[in-house]
């Protein structure tokens, strides 16, 4: 018979015995096991909760560097308080717990108090209160709303195939959240990657809570006074996107799979034949013998690097698919060098594991394990020399056919080893990262790459797509969550595949993914074997017009977007920024019938809808907004309903707007031009957007190679400046033309103190769509009717434009 239970089911902190005070933090020991809490910056805290000895504190996703923090400390009979300029912990003594509180006394965030630090057998669980009216944001690639409130979230990669716009969990996992309440914006980094659970407040009514299986009970408290300076001291702690090849924010053209080689051409030449503008084309696994990688197949593609050159000359880059799973066939090289150097992922009785995935039985390199990361780099000598500059990490959570990867494999954890448990979910984030570490070495030149599975920090090495999402309009919507979701969380290189990658899109769906991608940080059309056509002239013409606009109005808001992602790399915010970075305490976007709304940058606000609606409701936040493609203006703070037909979706630009952008389009993303458009939307508040250009490819803008300029808008001056030139690159833009909107009396206006011929004219964003019924009437399409603009050289020095 089993013996009864004596000892407690679960095991907390216990109560405070005594502390030692460190450099950053202190050291509690408590009746059951340890606190130390110790600064990271200001305003972030590391807080680690353990029993025995403290581990060595090694993480994969931790790479910033803790600051020296002024801190004070006072000790009471009730507690110890902790002190920094921005923040407080206060550590409760009996039993121990943590309250975090601003610089008045006022909670932000607090262990709850009857369970605290839990330890359930080997499980480690935090439970924090949950505060009245809390909502909470992040988690990166997670389904369901943008409020998760009410909702547990499991951490464990998954090859996630066809799945639900609902369904959990996905590829990734970043065990990071952001938490708003009463005015109080703070996020938690959970630093354990074993598979590991968060519950807002799901099935109970007392707490929000993460846990893991095992590991450590360590996490990073962040006080911000913003979202947005959340995120900024999340990426301190996790790293930032580098600077990717400008033509990676380009068209990218995917199938699974295009070939033979001629197939491939016929694509990239229809772009030009049709006037689209188009960066990349995607080969897909049928590229491979096989599938196997690193492999070409000598039928389909026999010169592979004459197609390459051939697609150059066509103005595109080629991006090859990776997957990590080495078929175990003897003679082939990878097998046999990945074999003689033990790169790959063992049994713990020292057998190669071997499962299942394209290629059939497969080995999987380790890598957590160095050497193994420097074997797979050491591959990508070919691809590089054929010249591919773009690389597709794929299957990585690691998927094989069973989706069971055994729990017992053995993984090298830079010679600390470990089990599946703690070293699948960074699997994926291991492989882009020697996929990336590789390729750049090789190049010399930045690579773009690209992941379905990654961990916090995966930004640092690749932009990740969400997988294999289905053709219909929920699966769309959830796609833009998703989006809007990774980039609370670090992520700002994102997207997904337009026009569906599972199942027949149909024209209208196509056209509608089409025109929401377009305003989305990773723009690629992709979709699966067998299904229809589905490039943008697939469905016809009136599709292909409607994606045509949509491309050539991205393109035209490079200057804008590259500008974007410089700010991405410099600050961590996101390119598409969920309204909640901007308004967190404005319950209306948290409405479902808004929470897909976004924003594009700073200024433009994106509300994507269903192919299927005419109109619908968008809700303004406060402020005053112009339809961007009619100048129409509205006032914020208000729901409105808006015209959504097919062919254009609702957009708005904030009032003190300042839009770079290009005057053409462009064949692609190097095709310049050398007229820079500066679009000004009248508002009541300053204003400032800086500009942000470099070669788009190098590493030189490291050393000085950028031109960087602000450009201040001054309403009460009626003022705007564009500063000198920072910097050593030479803008290809000759002459910069200012567009005033909602400017519709304006008189005369000044370019450093001389007066200049105001032009008022017609202007459009997107051109009518053809009216294919036989009659053929030229529809109006819509424009804005009458804009007034000035035009100068645009030069180097400072530019002051007055009215
Ligand atoms: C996976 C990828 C998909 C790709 C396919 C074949 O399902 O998610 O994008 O096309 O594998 O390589």
């Amino acid at each position: 018979m089993r013996e009864l239970q004596t000892r407690p089911i679960s095991k907390g902190l216990g109560n405070f015995l005594s502390y030692e005070k460190n450099e950053s933090g202190i050291d509690i020991k408590t009746s059951f096991g340890n606190l130390a809490v110790s600064f990271f910056t200001e305003k972030v805290a590391q807080v680690w909760a353990y029993h025995g000895t403290k581990q060595e504190d090694f993480s994969y996703a931790v790479v910033g560097k803790p600051e020296k923090v002024n801190f004070s400390l006072a000790d009471s009979s009730e507690s110890l308080l902790l002190a920094t300029s921005a923040m407080k912990v206060s550590v409760h003594k009996s039993p121990v717990r943590v309250v975090m509180t601003d610089l008045n006394d006022q909670v932000i965030n607090e262990d709850e108090t009857g369970l605290g630090v839990q330890w359930i057998n080997d499980q480690v669980n935090c439970y924090k209160k949950l505060q009245e009216g809390e909502r909470f944001l992040g988690l990166g690639e997670k389904n369901g709303p943008l409020d998760k409130r009410g909702r547990g979230y499991i951490n464990w990669n998954t090859d996630a195939y066809a799945y639900s716009p609902d369904g959990d969990p996905l590829y990734c996992t970043v065990p990071f959240y952001i938490g708003i309440h009463h005015q109080k914006i703070y996020g938690i980094y959970f630093d354990n990657s074993y598979r590991s659970l968060f519950n807002f407040g799901a099935s109970n009514d007392r707490f929000a809570s993460f846990s893991a299986d095992s590991g450590e009970m360590k996490y990073y408290f962040i006080a911000g006074d913003s979202v947005a300076d959340v995120i900024k001291s999340y990426t301190y702690i996790t790293g930032r996107m580098p600077l990717p090849p400008l033509w990676s924010l380009g068209y990218q053209q995917c199938r699974y799979s295009y070939y033979p080689d001629k197939e491939v051409l016929r694509v990239a030449e229809n772009f030009k034949e049709r006037d689209l503008p188009g960066d990349a084309i995607v080969l897909d696994i049928h590229y491979m013998d096989a599938y196997k990688i690193f492999t070409w197949d000598k039928k389909n593609f026999p010169d592979p690097k004459g197609l390459i050159e051939k697609l150059k000359s066509l103005g595109f880059h080629v991006v090859l698919m990776c997957d990590p799973g080495i078929k175990i066939e003897e003679g082939y090289e990878p097998y046999e060098s990945g074999k003689k150097e033990e790169v790959f992922i063992k049994y713990p009785d020292g057998v190669n594991y071997s499962g299942q995935v394209w290629p059939g039985w497969c080995h999987f390199p380790d890598f957590t394990k160095p050497a193994a990361r420097e074997w797979w780099a050491d591959h990508f000598k070919e691809y590089v020399a054929l010249g591919a500059e773009g690389f597709w990490n794929d299957m990585n959570e690691i998927a094989t056919w069973g989706n069971m990867l055994p729990d017992l494999m053995e993984f090298d954890f830079e010679g600390r080893k470990t089990s599946t448990r703690e070293g699948r979910n960074l699997y994926g984030m291991m492989m882009a990262r020697s996929t990336y570490e590789g390729t750049k070495k090789l190049m010399n030149k930045r690579p773009f790459n690209l992941t379905r599975s990654g961990y916090a920090g995966i930004q640092r090495y690749a932009a990740v797509w969400t997988g294999d999402n289905v053709a219909y309009d929920a699966h769309m919507l959830a796609g833009v969550r998703l989006v809007n979701s990774m980039g609370l969380s670090g992520m700002a290189f994102t997207g997904y595949d337009i026009g569906g990658f599972v199942g027949n899109t149909d024209e209208k769906l196509f056209a509608r993914w089409m025109c929401i991608g377009a305003f989305s940080p990773f723009f690629r059309g992709h979709t699966m074997i067998n299904t229809r056509d589905s490039e943008p002239w697939s469905f016809g013409e009136k599709v292909e017009e409607i994606s045509r606009n949509h491309m050539k109005l991205r393109y035209r808001l490079m200057p804008y977007l590259y500008s974007l992602f410089f700010d991405a790399a410099k600050t961590g915010m996101p390119i598409n920024r969920s309204l909640a970075i901007y308004h967190p305490f404005d319950s209306k976007i948290y409405d479902h019938q808004y929470h897909n709304q976004y924003f594009f940058g700073p200024s433009i606000l994106i509300a994507p809808v269903e192919s299927n609606k005419d109109l619908v409701k968008v809700y303004l936040p406060e402020g005053n907004w112009y339809d961007l493609l009619t100048d129409h203006p509205h006032q914020g703070n208000q729901d409105i309903v808006a015209d959504c037909p097919i062919d254009h979706l609702p957009v708005y630009v904030k009032g003190s707007a300042i839009i770079p952008m290009k005057e053409k389009a462009g064949q692609n993303t190097s095709d310049f031009g050398d007229v820079l458009e500066l679009h000004l939307y009248r508002g009541d508040v300053y204003n400032d957007f800086t500009l942000y250009e470099d070669d788009g490819i190098s590493f030189e803008h490291e050393k000085g190679a950028f031109a960087k300029r602000k450009i201040m808008y001054t309403p009460e001056k009626n003022e705007l400046t564009i500063l000198d030139k920072e910097g050593t690159y030479v803008s290809p833009y000759k002459k910069v033309n200012i567009y005033f909107h909602g400017f519709s009396n304006l008189n005369q206006a000044t370019i450093n103190g001389q007066l200049q011929k105001i032009e008022w004219k017609e202007y459009r964003f997107v051109q009518p769509i053809s009216n294919y019924d036989p009659v053929n009437t030229v529809p109006e399409g819509l424009k804005i009717n009458s804009l007034p603009s000035i035009s100068t050289n645009y030069g180097t020095e400072k530019i002051n434009i007055s009215w």
